[in-house]
């Protein structure tokens, strides 16, 4: 393998073990482009980043380039890394909750990805719903639904098959709120290990971290820096800059580091993984590097604990079912699953 001198080593990068036993890095490579960033610049960026130490890839359908990072990770298998060693992530889109699309779509990733099993594999979202590429966040789809539980354990017990059938390790679920997630946890089977949702210090997500956490599932936090290259259509006006914050900013004088190192360290001493996405070499190093060294105290974890602004950047118009609603519908916020 060819290593960079800064390269980290993979077994200096904390690890969270999860429920079926296995270990999973706490810092992965988000692979979203967010509409601007080619498969090409991403695949190269995966193989970059497993040279400087990087193992854990977050992939989905959806980002349309799972094709170009499985050529990717034949290479990085070829420098010398074992596939073992990788953790691979991909995920089921909401055009495939249909019982007899499920297998067929996770095979579909697979192929692309050149594997011959996942270490973990989402449902992205808990609605059926999708909308074309790059739309805009007045788009609706005409056959956009809301949550229905016997739908979404119909898609389950697929997903729980891919299991008995040797071709993933791990499943899980992505942006549940904490009454489907009862509701999931009371019926499924076999019991997601993780939930991937939104997290930075400007949305934290305590009651449902605790609730995961609590009912030992790992939070996997994506837009761990605020996402700050997200597609125009996840920018609205009022949404905050974790990274411009007070807080993050007298931490990273602190330390002398980025604003997005103390984003990044505070989720992982937090307990939750962060999946950074990063083109930039120098970026993405200093994202993985930052975790392995010199810890916020206390005090500076604290003052970042009461930055909370609830300010959530992946609201999900889109996949709204009706007209006279606003994306909150989407999120349970008063506890109980918003109704047809
Ligand atoms: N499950 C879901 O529904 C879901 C939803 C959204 C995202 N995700 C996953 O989460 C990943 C991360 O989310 P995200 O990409 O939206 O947001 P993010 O990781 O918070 O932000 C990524 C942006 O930050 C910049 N950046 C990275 N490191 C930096 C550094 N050290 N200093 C300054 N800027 C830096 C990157 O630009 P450069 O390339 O120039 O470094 C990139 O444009 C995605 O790629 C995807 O894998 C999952």
């Amino acid at each position: 393998m060819n290593q960079t001198n800064d390269a980290v080593d993979p077994d200096a990068v904390p690890k969270a073990r999860l429920s079926s036993g296995d270990d999973i890095p706490m810092v992965g490579l988000g692979t979203f482009g967010s509409d601007h960033v080619s498969g090409e610049a991403i695949a190269e960026a995966v193989v970059g980043a497993a040279e400087v130490g990087y193992r854990h890839f977050d992939c989905a359908s959806v980002y349309g380039n799972e094709d170009l990072i499985g050529g990717a990770l034949q290479r990085v298998m070829a420098n010398g890394i074992a596939r073992e060693d990788l953790w691979v992530t991909s995920k089921l889109w909401n055009d495939k909750h249909a019982e007899e699309d499920v297998i067929p779509s996770f095979q579909q990733s697979l192929k692309d990805l050149q594997l011959d099993y996942l270490d973990l594999y989402l449902v992205h979202w808990p609605f059926p719903n999708f909308h074309p590429p790059h739309c805009d966040v007045s788009a609706r789809s005409m056959d956009s639904k809301p949550y229905i539980h016997d739908s979404y354990m119909r898609t389950w017990r697929q997903i729980e098959k891919l299991v008995e059938m040797g071709l993933v390790r791990n499943i899980g679920t992505s942006n549940m709120t904490i009454p489907k997630m009862e509701l999931l946890l009371r019926d499924a089977a076999v019991k997601p290990v993780t939930n991937e949702m939104e997290i930075h210090p400007h949305l934290q997500q305590q009651e449902l971290f605790d609730y995961v956490r609590s009912n030992d599932i790992l939070p996997i936090g994506y837009c761990p820096l605020g996402s700050p290259n997200r597609p125009e259509r996840d920018r609205m006006p009022g949404d905050t800059v974790d990274m411009e914050d007070p807080a993050v900013l007298a931490a990273a004088e602190n330390h002398g580091i980025h604003p997005a190192s103390v984003c990044l360290k505070w989720g992982v001493q937090r307990g939750h993984a962060v999946i950074p996405m990063s083109a930039n070499p120098r970026n993405y190093l200093s994202n993985l590097k930052c975790v392995t060294m010199d810890p916020l105290t206390d005090a500076e974890m604290t003052a970042l604990s009461q930055i909370d602004k609830h300010c959530r950047l992946v609201k999900g118009h889109v996949f709204l079912w009706k007209d006279d609603q606003t994306w909150e519908d989407l999120w349970d916020l008063n506890g109980e699953i918003t109704p047809a």
